[in-house]
């Protein structure tokens, strides 16, 4: 009877009956309830008409016709939320999409970690620095990171700081694509500064050339012109953590009968909230969004299996994905038997790999970085498991950024340990530059 508690009616906010971990403590309920309501009268960030869009591109990388590219910051901050952040992400993301279409003869789905990334799963509750010990700092989304005790308090307001960021953040990127910024007529507009003294930059170009050739080849051929390579499309994603905010912004739409988180396309569960019988799965059971689950090398067959059971219990397809992060030493012997009992109790899932989770490490320097090989390590042999196994690894998940930041050792440029201190600025955990996201993506491309 595992699962019997599954089966009780659903509600936006069943889960706080469940045990929840991860999850802010609000000492002034008024305040919290206030926010919620505030926020269930906003117009939503998303729609159901790109949520099912999305969910329909899902389904076609699940049976290996599209590969899905996901990726953007650990952290989001409010104060990087500015015209300049969400271009270069933008650009990056754009770049990488099309040199893994041109090598993999694939349409890629485009996900930004982006517009909602703003809460943090942490170790310990509290942090304590020269005897003092307060709440930990959760994300903005949750509290400030400033180490004192107004700071480090919940606060409910953030929530609504945070939708409006987000808002921000949407309304750009939408802005920048409808008005012709992703026209792969014009690859031009996702020239990144630096772009031109990086040693991928002769790869890149020659696969940009081919692929504006090619296009202007058809046009020329058919006299038509591609309009569909004007507009791309992009998805927004975030884990789904604070579940007050995800709740606030959970709908019943009469057209579709069913509920939706209208806060983000493609929420999904982080590696530390994905108990069967926690808070954050009973959640996301609920919603009708395409959802993710992160699995660790602690996750056994058996919760897989009921994750699956409970989370897809129609077995819809582009539903649910787990994205493994197993880290490079421990994916050859835990991912096959993931996939075989996966694959024998017929779940409709699919597969994508987060090289980055698995395989980040503590220097003595105090720096936390991830070893650009064991990130490839981890990519390839993900690939290799899946095409022995018959199976498609339908996408990637990277946290990457658009600026030359030195986080990751290794690369093109040969990063060491000796490097991160020159532009080591994430808030958490350690991104790809520019160059090690596109030497990345030309790997993957590789395996076309
Ligand atoms: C993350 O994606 O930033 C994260 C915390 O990952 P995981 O849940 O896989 O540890
Ligand atoms: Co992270």
């Amino acid at each position: 009877m595992d699962n019997a508690p599954s089966n009780a009616p659903w509600k936006p906010d069943s889960w706080q009956a469940r045990k929840a971990v991860q999850l802010p403590v609000y000492r002034d309920a008024a305040a919290l309830a206030s926010t919620i309501a505030e926020l269930g009268r906003l117009p939503p960030l998303v729609t159901s008409w790109e949520i099912e869009a999305l969910k329909a591109r899902l389904a076609q990388a699940q049976q290996g016709r599209a590969f899905v590219l996901q990726g953007g910051d650990c952290a989001e901050t409010f104060a990087d939320c500015s015209s300049e952040n969400i271009v270069q992400k933008l650009k990056i993301l754009l770049q990488m999409s099309m040199v893994i279409v041109a090598g993999l003869k694939r349409p890629v789905v485009r996900v930004g970690r982006i517009a909602g990334q703003y809460a943090k799963p942490r170790s310990d509750d509290l942090e304590t620095r020269d005897g003092l010990a307060l709440p930990s700092y959760r994300g903005d989304l949750v509290n400030r990171s400033a180490f004192t005790a107004t700071d480090r308090e919940p606060d409910p307001a953030l929530m609504l700081r945070g939708y409006e960021y987000a808002a921000l953040t949407l309304n750009f990127v939408r802005g920048l694509i409808d008005g012709g910024f992703a026209d792969i007529h014009h690859p031009e507009n996702w020239n990144l500064a630096f772009v031109s003294q990086s040693p991928m930059a002769d790869r890149y170009h020659q696969v940009m050339r081919r692929v504006t050739d090619g296009l202007a080849f058809f046009e020329a051929v058919t006299g038509t012109r591609v309009d569909d390579a004007r507009r791309i499309d992009f998805f927004a994603s975030h884990e789904g953590l604070n579940l007050y905010y995800e709740q606030a912004q959970t709908r019943w739409l009469r057209h579709r009968s069913r509920w939706y988180d209208l806060t983000t396309h493609y929420p999904w569960i982080g590696a530390r909230t994905a108990a069967v019988d926690g808070a954050h799965v009973e959640y996301f059971r609920g919603i009708a969004n395409p959802i993710g689950v992160k699995i660790g090398p602690a996750t056994t067959t058996d919760d897989l299996l009921r994750l699956a059971a409970v989370l897809n219990p129609a077995n819809e397809p582009g539903r649910l994905t787990f994205i493994h992060r197993l880290g490079a030493q421990r994916i050859a012997s835990v991912l096959p038997g993931m996939i075989e009992a996966v694959r024998r109790a017929g779940a409709t899932v699919l597969w994508v790999c987060d090289p980055m989770h698995g395989n980040t490490e503590l220097l003595g320097s105090g720096y936390k970085t991830r070893r650009f090989d064991r990130i490839l390590d981890e990519l390839e042999a993900a690939f290799r498991i899946h095409g022995e196994l018959g199976t498609h690894l339908g996408g990637v998940h990277l946290e990457l950024t658009g600026d030359h930041v030195t986080e990751c050792i290794g690369g093109a440029r040969g990063l060491t340990e000796q490097d991160l201190h020159r532009a080591y600025r994430t808030q958490v955990d350690p991104r790809l530059n520019y160059e090690q996201a596109l030497e990345v993506a030309m790997r993957i491309a590789d395996r076309g």
